[in-house]
């Protein structure tokens, strides 16, 4: 039986999806990708053969010719996906003919944009996300509300497309305008992109698919399925750091919707965690290091937002809210990445637990900017990681540390220690 197996973010996304997606694709048993959820909030920076991908919306899989599916619980953007992602990889050589859209997946619309800007730029107090401005929470709240637009539209004829856009950009911009009064409508509906969508339905129509149907259709015949995550399990609407969350479900929940898979279809969850914590945007982080280390491992480890460029805030890794994802998500197995950046500090703090309102706790309240952490420190390792190549080549207190990790009941399967293919340790069985 082919397998289906979920790749999931276990912190607050940025995890190294991207390389760790790609190295799976390349998997002879993966057939189909399929993106589950999110939208170009998401930044997937992928490295092959000295070529540098940055996929925002097309699963990593598309580089190795396998089909990619974008799903049902994804926030589509059709203009930067044609005429940015699309042409992006095209012009890099890349064969894009693989690519198919779930008719349920939702559509982020010029207007949501907009507002999502106004939102973050008119508010610093506790409406303030620290939002990717892509419009994301915008789109999926018009989904719950059930008046938001899907990918089945851009199938339609161009009158009928037009019709739907044009009435729901007049309803639109109504309620932008009562919020945000210094909303310019008229600029806004007189620069309304309307050849540029246009262009993008006639280029995605034929992509246009049932997803369900072709999926489970697809599995029937043999074929297995990588459902690729975006963003991470702390920046889930329902079960990360509430309200400072992304709006969909990056957890296995998202999967399972996005991917139209149940739950008796999956047959591994892997869970991707960097060796040590980041977060961009607002809302709390317990780990955040001194702003000394921070700033070391932060120029060390890049850690500088693919979307928007923001630069990340760098903690040290949290094994309460680990084991939480892990949990939530029953990951069999952990991809641990960026072990390298940690090389040469000489003493590493590890979160074994919190404090709440002086009481020593192991689980992850709802409210976690209340929580202190409590440290175990261990000491660091001095050497280069370049030429390990299996887990006894690295330095028994990177060893030590890898082991810590596994401490909250799950193995770690690979360790990446840099960005190239190739820079991965697989751990035996
Ligand atoms: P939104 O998804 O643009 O609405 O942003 C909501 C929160 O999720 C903000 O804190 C963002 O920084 C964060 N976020 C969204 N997408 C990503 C991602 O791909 N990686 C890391 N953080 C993200």
């Amino acid at each position: 039986m082919a397998r289906n197996r979920v790749l999931v973010g276990v912190q607050w996304g940025d995890e190294g999806k991207g390389a760790e997606g790609d190295r799976m694709s390349q998997d002879p048993d993966v057939d189909i990708v399929i993106r589950y959820g999110g939208g170009n909030n998401a930044g997937h920076r992928v490295k092959v053969n000295g070529q540098t991908f940055d996929l925002h919306q097309v699963p990593v899989g598309v580089i190795f010719g396998k089909i990619v599916l974008l799903g049902n619980g994804m926030a589509i953007n059709p203009i930067e996906l044609v005429f940015d992602e699309i042409q992006k990889l095209r012009d890099a050589g890349v064969n894009v003919s693989s690519i198919l859209i779930s008719d349920r997946a939702s559509l982020v619309m010029p207007w949501h944009i907009e507002e999502d800007r106004l939102r973050e730029e008119s508010s610093d107090g506790p409406n303030k996300i620290g939002t990717t401005k892509r419009g994301i929470g915008q789109c999926y709240r018009d989904d719950a509300d059930r008046i938001g637009l899907r990918a089945n539209i851009l199938a339609f004829s161009q009158d009928r497309f037009e019709s739907v856009v044009e009435a729901k950009l007049e309803e639109a911009v109504k309620s932008i305008k009562a919020l945000y009064p210094s909303f310019d409508v008229e600029s806004f509906v007189a620069k309304f992109p309307w050849q540029d969508l246009e262009n993008a339905r006639l280029y995605l129509a034929p992509l246009i698919i049932d997803l369900p149907s072709y999926v489970w259709k697809a599995i029937e015949e043999g074929n297995g399925i990588l459902a690729e995550g975006a963003q991470g399990a702390m920046l889930d609407l329902r079960l990360g750091t509430y309200p400072f969350v992304t709006s969909s479900h990056p957890t296995i929940a998202g999967a399972l919707d996005g991917c139209s898979l149940s739950a008796k279809d999956i047959t591994d969850v892997f869970g991707i965690s960097k060796a040590y914590t980041t977060r961009v945007g607002l809302g709390p982080f317990p780990t955040r290091m001194a702003p000394v280390v921070e700033e070391g491992i932060r120029e060390k480890g890049a850690e500088f937002g693919t979307t928007t460029g923001r630069g990340r805030n760098c903690g040290w890794l949290d094994l309460v809210q680990l084991k939480y994802a892990c949990r939530l998500n029953g990951v069999d197995a952990l991809t641990i990445t960026k072990i390298d950046v940690l090389s040469g500090l000489e003493k590493i703090q590890i979160c074994v637990a919190y404090r709440l309102n002086g009481r020593i706790i192991d689980y992850v309240p709802a409210d976690l900017g209340q929580v202190e952490p409590i440290y175990e420190t261990v000491d660091g390792w001095e050497e280069d990681l370049a030429n390990c190549q299996k887990f006894e080549d690295l330095p028994l207190n990177c060893q030590a540390y890898i082991r810590k990790i596994e401490t909250i009941g799950v193995p770690v399967k690979r360790i990446s220690k840099g960005p190239e293919r190739a820079d991965v340790i697989v751990l035996a069985a």
